[in-house]
């Protein structure tokens, strides 16, 4: 359209720039050319957290935060939550189409195969301290896995591409399983490969001595849903970090353990827990008034509120509270629920929240559920970790087919010293360790 271009003067020249605006967006490298001589490198943006700076084109997962929208693929999250499984939703985030019935056959199929891990990297996992968090041997587990499957280096290659797709979201349930059982104590538990995906790892979670574990089947579609809930969610921290080491073609096993690393901090993944961590320093309702009060006052967060793109209820969040219900029939009901129902009420109603547009977002509820389920807090960003791992290779797989990306190298505005001389040692004066900055 003639119209959308953005008129640029720049006074320091007197020169008009025309600069042309698709998708409401400018192309940062049209701003190069604007420049006071031959000398000068040309005009940047400064965007530090990526405020407002679209770093892809993206086909995959789609949010409104004003309006409280998310769709993968198109298709609005509470219609996926209700009528697929976690696998019918991996697959269409990873290929753009939900599967026919042969499709999907053919994929449960293949990601069950890859269930198994190597007998050396079952060894590998024990040797990890008892008390070690599940989240730092998730991580360290998954990198692993690349000197297992050396092969997967060879990111162009789509069959190679496709076979650790399928080798990733079968075997990140193991991994969460054992480093579960490791904690505990427990001998791990393998693969069964006549159930379903949510059922096998509870499986693997929790079956002793009987010959079967039966999981209960309302649990086992609780954390279906809430898989398909956490299956991708756009441009965020991990996924921005699987996309940056992805994009120095990395293989996928230790592109996917940086985005997990990016996961397991508390302002991401990592909140789910601290979340948990907050109601038990919360202890009951009489104390909800004066922690909003040290919320206020900035001495602490209201951990599972707020989020960069929602500005309104987390869609995801009105879900799992209604999955709650479901969960609570079969468990009976976690007493932390009320705590967080008058939290989520007393937050709403208050001014502060208010007009920062601050709502519960998906870990808020999630860790309630979890709990319920007989998880401990630790592992609660594990399993945030399994269902994003195909969201993650989604968005590498994306990354890597579109001829517009290279390895990722942001700018920045240097404001270290000018050159100076040299000081030697003796010279120098006493300065505090670690230097200011
Ligand atoms: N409690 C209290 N105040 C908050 C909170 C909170 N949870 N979140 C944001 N604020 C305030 C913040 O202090 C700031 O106030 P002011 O304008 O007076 O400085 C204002 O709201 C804007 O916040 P921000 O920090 O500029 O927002 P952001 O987009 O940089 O951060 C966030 C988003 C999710 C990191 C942040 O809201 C937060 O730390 N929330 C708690 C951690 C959490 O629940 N994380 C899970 C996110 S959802 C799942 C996921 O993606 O992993």
């Amino acid at each position: 359209m003639e119209n959308e271009v953005l008129s640029i003067v720049d006074k320091r020249t007197g020169k008009t720039y025309e600069i042309p605006i698709t998708n409401g967006t400018i192309r940062a490298m049209d701003l190069r050319k604007i420049k006071t001589g031959p000398d000068d490198f040309g005009l940047m943006t400064y965007d530090p957290a990526f405020m407002n700076t679209a770093s892809c084109q993206s086909a995959i997962t789609f949010i409104d935060g004003d309006k409280g929208i998310l769709r993968y693929r198109g298709y609005p999250i509470d219609q996926l939550a209700e009528k697929c499984s976690f696998l019918e939703v991996a697959y269409l985030v990873l290929t753009g189409e939900l599967p026919t019935a042969a499709q999907l056959k053919d994929f449960v199929t293949h990601i069950t195969y890859h269930t198994m891990l190597h007998e050396t990297t079952k060894h590998f996992l024990e040797g990890f301290r008892y008390n070690a968090h599940p989240m730092g041997m998730f991580i360290s587990t998954v990198a692993a896995l690349s000197t297992v499957y050396p092969e997967a280096k060879n990111v162009h290659d789509p069959e190679v591409r496709k076979l650790q797709i399928y080798r990733l979201i079968g075997k990140v349930p193991t991994i969460a399983a054992y480093t579960y059982r490791h904690s505990l104590g427990f001998p791990y538990v393998y693969p069964d490969n006549d159930l379903s995906y949510a059922e096998n790892f509870l499986n693997m979670l929790w079956k002793m001595v009987e010959p079967k574990y039966q999981a209960n089947p309302a649990l086992a579609r609780a954390l279906d849903i809430l898989f398909i809930l956490h299956a991708d969610h756009e441009q965020n921290c991990s996924a921005n970090a699987m996309r940056a080491v992805g994009s120095s073609q990395a293989d996928p096993f230790v592109s996917v353990a940086a985005a997990a690393a990016a996961l397991s901090g508390p302002l991401h993944g990592g909140a789910n827990e601290e979340v948990l961590k907050m109601l038990d320093e919360i202890g009951s309702k009489e104390n909800i008034p004066a922690y909003i009060e040290r919320v206020k006052a900035g001495q602490v967060k209201l951990m599972g509120f707020g989020h960069r793109i929602y500005k309104n209820y987390d869609p995801r969040a009105r879900i799992i509270k209604q999955a709650a219900d479901q969960v609570f029939e079969v468990t009976g009901k976690n007493p932390k629920l009320e705590i967080a129902l008058e939290l989520e009420r007393i937050a709403l109603q208050d001014e502060y929240f208010i007009k920062r547009k601050l709502y519960p977002n998906v870990d808020f509820y999630s860790g309630i559920i979890y709990q319920a389920m007989g998880f401990k807090p630790e592992i609660f960003t594990v399993l945030f970790a399994i269902p994003r791992t195909a969201g993650w290779l989604a968005q590498w797989q994306e990354m890597l087919c579109d001829p517009e990306q290279k390895i990722a190298r942001p700018r920045q505005i240097f404001t270290g010293h000018d050159v100076r001389d040299f000081v030697p040692i003796e010279k120098r004066g006493v300065r505090e360790f670690p230097a200011a900055a």
